[in-house]
């Protein structure tokens, strides 16, 4: 059987000494929260491109509904905040990297306002703030009552639009990253054309967003499939924490229905948990009920599911008035409405789906990864603020915080690096391999039921081993074959990443934060540590 992890082959039928060199001084990759505030920073000195693989919109932060946790509040206090962050990352956030993130947030925070953003406020015109689960007070901002994501997308998005530093390239899908030398980065980026172009950069950063796609059950929209990890990973940068990976306790489960998120923000205002039955049980389960921590109340809806032998449990908001549902919850009222569930007299079905990816790109606070003159920010990055477990709407913050240090600090390092760039030839020994015989859409979802089924919340050695198997034996004949469209590049992304999150997760030999081995129950003091994972040989470069 082949390694199971093979540099990537290049060249889309033609040779790379043929293909067109574009140039400039900060390459992101990715138009979400991360990238576009990347951007912004990054263009006050220098030429940006910015890439999506599909519109500007492809990503999470479009459907984040939530809010941003950010301390604003008149009696609200960073201590406080960076209390509930330590106690949900269970003994693994980064104290120093938490405090940063909470003490930068609201600057950032006020930046979205002043470039227009619009949160919800009370009648009397003080921010509204919501609850989730973790949290000690109500703290989180939320605008056009569940559509937060939207709105600072749509911030993001024209704050860039007319600065004249940044050009966006929409369905421009990074293929791999390439170097030349030390000195230049960038990536190979296959075009809305379908051409192949080299897209060279003084200073790279990956803002590709998680991985949710890589599950049959998710939260998250199409693009999110993991690529960035996968591309620092065949670079040789450390990737962190791999095994943590967040499912979000209530997603719209009903068939035919995309995998909806129903924001924990509705258990906030007051939504209760009820088994097949038609029984409460969080109580049972946690002294904060239905605001226990995400992984607490994603096992325990598990477990009910096991006794009732339920496909789903029941997400009662009944206690809302007629009109108030729909008024603070526009998004997932209409959501219901489309699958004629009236949200006053009957309840929502829902069930876990993997939400989040703690782990990630390793960086610091700058968003420098392992790896010189790349940087990462958002989603794809661990900085160590979330631990083993993320508290809620600290991804945005994060994202914000990151993106916006990562760019002024791309934007220093392409400053100082004015060497010309060589146009290289990166590979030119392109073989084709075997015909296109292969059913690209049959072995993702293949793979994706797999991780569900054994890499998903609850996990053991058999299963993990299964997981290895199977993902190597696809792997044995995936790799090494040539694609030629994002589907097929997007495919081996997801066995590359399967692979290292298999290896992370059946290493960790604890339950710990949303890692939950069933044959190891219990946190180790061993494992009072990050885990860590790169590429040990790089033929490539
Ligand atoms: P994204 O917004 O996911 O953007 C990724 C970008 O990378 C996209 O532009 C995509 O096109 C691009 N990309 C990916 N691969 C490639 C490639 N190969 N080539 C080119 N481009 C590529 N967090 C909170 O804090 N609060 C919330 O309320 C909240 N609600 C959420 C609700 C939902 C339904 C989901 C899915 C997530 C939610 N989260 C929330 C999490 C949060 O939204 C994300 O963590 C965050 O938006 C990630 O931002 P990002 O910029 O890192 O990536
Ligand atoms: C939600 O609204 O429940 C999502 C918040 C988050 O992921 O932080």
């Amino acid at each position: 059987m082949k390694k199971y992890i093979e540099p990537r082959r290049y060249l889309v039928n033609c040779s790379s000494r043929s293909l067109p060199h574009i140039f400039t001084d900060v390459l992101v990759i990715g138009s979400g929260a991360a990238g576009l505030r990347a951007a912004i920073d990054a263009a006050t000195t220098c030429r940006v491109i910015v890439l999506t693989k599909d519109d500007q919109l492809a990503g999470s932060t479009q459907h984040a509904q939530g809010g941003i946790a950010v301390v604003v509040g008149s009696d609200d206090s960073f201590e406080e905040h960076i209390s509930d962050t330590l106690a949900t990352g269970q003994g693994l956030s980064e104290p120093d990297v938490v405090r940063t993130i909470i003490t930068e947030g609201p600057e950032r925070f006020r930046e979205l306002l002043e470039w227009g953003a619009e949160f919800d406020r009370t009648a009397a015109g003080d921010l509204d703030f919501t609850l989730e689960g973790g949290h000690s007070r109500p703290r989180i901002v939320h605008a056009r009552g569940d559509a937060t994501g939207s709105e600072i997308q749509a911030t993001l998005c024209a704050a860039v639009r007319d600065n004249p530093n940044i050009r966006i390239m929409e369905h421009a899908f990074a293929v791999d990253l390439v170097t030349d030398g030390n000195l230049w980065r960038g990536a190979l980026v296959h075009n809305e054309e379908g051409g192949v172009v080299l897209s060279w950069a003084r200073a790279t950063i990956l803002a590709t967003g998680g991985c949710g796609m890589l599950f049959r059950e998710t939260t998250n929209p199409a693009a999110v499939t993991g690529d960035g990890y996968a591309m620092a990973y065949r670079a040789g940068a450390e990737l962190q924490d791999m095994e943590f990976i967040q499912f979000h306790p209530t997603t719209l489960y009903v068939a035919g229905a995309s995998r909806a998120l129903i924001s924990e923000s509705v258990r906030g205002e007051g939504g209760k948990l009820r088994n097949d039955l038609g029984e409460r049980f969080m109580q049972h389960y946690h002294p904060d009920a239905e605001l226990a921590p995400r992984d607490v109340v994603s096992r325990a809806i598990i477990t009910e599911m096991k006794r009732t032998q339920a496909t789903n449990v029941l997400l009662d908001v009944t206690h809302m008035p007629p009109g108030a549902f729909a008024e603070r919850f526009p998004t997932i009222y209409s959501i219901c409405r489309d699958f004629d569930i009236d949200v006053t007299t009957s309840f929502i079905p829902v069930r876990p789906s993997a939400h989040y990816m703690v782990g990630g790109v390793k960086v610091d606070t700058q968003g420098r990864t392992s790896i010189d003159r790349l940087f990462a920010a958002g989603e794809v990055a661990s900085t160590g603020l979330h631990g083993a477990n993320r508290l809620a709407s600290n991804s945005l913050l994060e994202a914000l915080v990151i993106g916006h240090n990562a760019g002024r600090m791309a934007a220093a390092h392409a400053a100082s690096n004015q060497e010309p760039v060589v146009r290289h030839a990166i590979i030119d020994d392109f073989q084709p391999e075997r015909p296109g015989t292969l059913i690209v859409a049959d072995v993702t979802n293949s793979l994706r039921a797999l991780m569900w089924r054994y890499v998903g919340i609850e996990r053991n050695s058999e299963d993990l081993a299964a997981a290895e198997r199977a993902v190597d034996s696809w792997c044995s004949y995936v790799m090494a074959r040539e694609f030629d469209t994002p589907e097929g590049w997007q495919l081996q992304d997801m066995l590359t990443l399967a692979k290292v999150i298999t290896v992370s997760a059946r290493r960790r030999t604890e339950t710990r934060g949303v890692h939950c081995r069933e044959d190891f129950p219990k946190i180790s003091e061993q494992w009072q540590h990050h885990s860590s994972i790169r590429r040990k040989e790089d033929k490539r470069r």
